[in-house]
Order: structure tokens, then sequence, then C-alpha cells
């Protein structure tokens, strides 16, 4: 009997979360965030004014942090820093955090670890060509640059946070080029991923897209 491994990747605003969020209610999946990962490890950079480029520092921290996830709730040295992560000083450096080669190699190790023995359902950048290359389910999750911003820019809107919907388009899309270009496992679709692409989708639709991907998946795993 395998675990099943459901992997959705996809650029920032594309819906990952939410819709991973739902499918692993849906299917009783564990869910492992981990683009919240690359998040907590970038804010303790910030918050310890740590410079990325000394690699000697940024693996000791790697080797010293802790990392917790409870459901929706994440954990750095046992502070729950959950709203902080998801804000802009995050958004505009976590990409170049997650280009650095010993950051990517441990946190792939962690992903994994948590994995281990669980049905999952991750999200992210690499889920389907890096951490599970073997998963049986993989979806590479898009929408316009455009579409993905107005969501970013609403959900800062309801947190309040000041910024024009320019500026959320502006770091979206640097964002994208950061993960796409760099030279650890950059951002690409796995060969054998499905692209759907959310732009003019509900989340409804793209719920049930999945979920026929996942009934097919679970044949060859649990029955
Ligand atoms: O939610 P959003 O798509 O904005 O971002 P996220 O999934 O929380 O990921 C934040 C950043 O972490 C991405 O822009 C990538 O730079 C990096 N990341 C990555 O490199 N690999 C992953 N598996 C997940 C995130």
């Amino acid at each position: 009997m395998k675990n099943l491994i459901v992997a959705i990747d996809g650029p920032a605003g594309s819906g990952k979360s939410t819709i991973a969020k739902l499918l692993a209610k849906k299917y009783d999946l564990t869910y492992i965030d981990t683009g919240a990962m690359y998040r907590m490890i970038t804010l303790y950079l910030l918050e310890n004014n740590i410079d990325i480029n000394d690699l000697k520092e940024v693996e000791r921290v790697l080797n010293t942090v802790n990392l917790d996830m409870q459901g929706d709730k994440f954990y750095l040295d046992n502070v729950d820093v959950s709203t902080k992560i998801r804000e802009k000083r995050i958004n505009d450096n976590v990409s170049k955090v997650a280009s650095i080669k010993i950051v990517r190699s441990n946190l792939v190790d962690l992903q994994r670890k948590i994995s281990n023995n669980k049905d999952v359902i991750l999200d992210g950048r690499d889920v389907g060509t890096v951490i599970f290359p073997n998963a049986q389910v993989k979806i590479f999750l898009i929408a316009s640059p455009e579409e993905r911003a107005r969501r970013r820019y609403n959900e800062f809107l309801e947190k309040k946070t000041e910024i024009t919907y320019d500026e959320v388009l502006k770091s979206i899309k640097e964002r994208d080029h950061i993960d796409s270009t760099r030279d650890e496992s950059p951002f690409v679709k796995a060969d054998d991923a499905i692209e759907l692409d959310s732009t003019n989708l509900t989340i409804e639709e793209v719920i049930n897209f999945i979920s026929k991907e996942i009934e097919k998946a679970k044949w060859t795993t649990h029955d």
C-alpha cells in the first residue's frame, strides 16, 4: 500500500494554497505549505540582520532554527509567526532566499521527512519536479499575472496593508522572474504535470478538476 502524494505547483496568486487546503479536507490528506518554510527562514534572516551572502551564517541558521507547522499555524522557534510570514517585506525577499542552494536542500529534506508515511498534498514551486518527482497527481496551476495580482491585492486589502495594485503586480512579476530563472531547481512545469489555468475558473471548478485526478490516483495507491 503506497501513500498518496498530490503535488500542486504554481506561481504567487494562482490559488495553490486555497485549493490545496480544500482538497486536504475533502480527501483527508495532510497539507504541507512548502512556501511557508521559505518564508519562515526569510523572516529569521531579516529579523536577525543576517546577510544572505554569508553562507556560513545561513547554514548555521538552518541547522539551529526550529520550524513547526500545525494546521494553519506556523511556529519559528516555538513563536507563532503565521501572520508575519505573509508581510510585504517577506514577499520582497523570499525569492532571493529561496534561490540559495543550501536553503533548498535543507528544506527539501525537511519536506520529505514530514511527508513520510502520510497521504499528503503539498503546494510550492518544485513539488512535482524535485521534492516528489513520483507524486501520483501533479498539477501545474497557473493564472494570468493580472488576475493573480488582483487576488493578492484583495488579500492585502483585507489585512489593511497599504499597497497599490500596481505594486502588487510588479512584485509578483519580479518573484515569477527570480523563481523561474534561478539555477537551483527553477520553477518549471514537470513534464508529466497537468497544466490548469485558473484565470477564468471558480474555486469549485478547480476543485472538481483536480478531484477527478485524485480519485483516479487513489485506485493505484490504497485500493
Ligand atoms: O503564496 P505564494 O505563491 O505567494 O508564495 P509561497 O508559495 O508562500 O512561496 C514563497 C516563495 O518561496 C516563492 O516565491 C519561491 O521563491 C519560494 N518557494 C520555492 O522556491 N519553492 C517552493 N517549493 C515553495 C516556495
